[in-house]
């Protein structure tokens, strides 16, 4: 079925979420918070999905911007790093101002140019998501900025991906949707969408109960993809 509406996840597909500290890292008289970058960065990852989920699982639902405080915090004790409150707030406000990936905006600007619905779907709270489009001026290259925060719970659950139909008016089938998260594509793929994997590192696939149909390896093919669905 032809594609209509193309739907991107946020963090770590359009916005690379490494960039926070390794812009810190690349400041002069860093040097000491540049051995930690790779681990810190990671850790921070890792913990602020394993808490969507966990918040997900057992209905306490917070918002974004708070379980990325929360695996900060974590991380920062795993390094050793837990007294430094002005670090801490200089990644937090990093983590605002996310870099986007370079292939982005013409991505972007070629599904519009399709005619297709683009829009992001993220876990991100609202302000959050704002404050990394408009640092990456994506404004005019996205027809909507969907955000859990309307159904109150995280990916991969299934209102959040009913959101999309409820927004396009459009049938999982004509969605074609787009993370290099391997959880969330799965997640998407087992809802219906048709399923794009951005595998930037390599990374072993997901052993998942759904599989994405496509996996490529930055986004640069996806308005070639979606033209061909
Ligand atoms: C998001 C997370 C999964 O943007 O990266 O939804």
């Amino acid at each position: 079925m032809p594609i209509t509406t193309c739907i991107f996840d946020a963090y770590g597909t359009l916005f690379d979420v490494a960039s926070a500290a390794r812009e810190l890292a690349e400041q002069p008289g860093r040097e000491d918070f540049a051995k930690h970058a790779a681990k810190l960065s990671n850790d921070w990852r890792l913990k602020q999905l394993q808490y969507t989920w966990l918040r997900a699982i057992t209905g306490a639902h917070a918002d974004f911007w708070q379980v990325t405080q929360d695996g900060l915090d974590f991380a920062l004790e795993a390094s050793g790093l837990s007294g430094d409150h002005v670090l801490r707030e200089t990644l937090l406000a990093l983590y605002w101002e996310l870099q986007a990936y370079p292939e982005v905006p013409e991505v972007l600007a070629s599904l519009k140019e399709q005619g297709k619905n683009v829009a992001i779907l993220s876990n991100g709270s609202p302000a959050m998501l704002e404050g990394a489009v408009d640092r990456a001026e994506l404004n005019d290259l996205l027809d909507e900025v969907l955000s859990v925060e309307s159904v109150g719970v995280f990916k991969p659950h299934r209102s959040v991906y009913e959101l999309v139909g409820k927004t396009f008016g459009c049938t999982p089938k004509e969605v074609l949707f787009v993370s290099s998260n391997g959880w969330d594509a799965a997640g998407a793929a087992g809802f219906g969408f048709q399923t794009v994997w951005v595998n930037r590192a390599g990374d072993p696939m997901d052993r998942l109960p759904w599989t994405p149909q496509n996996t490529l390896s930055d986004l640069t093919t996806v308005p070639d993809l979606a033209m061909r669905l």
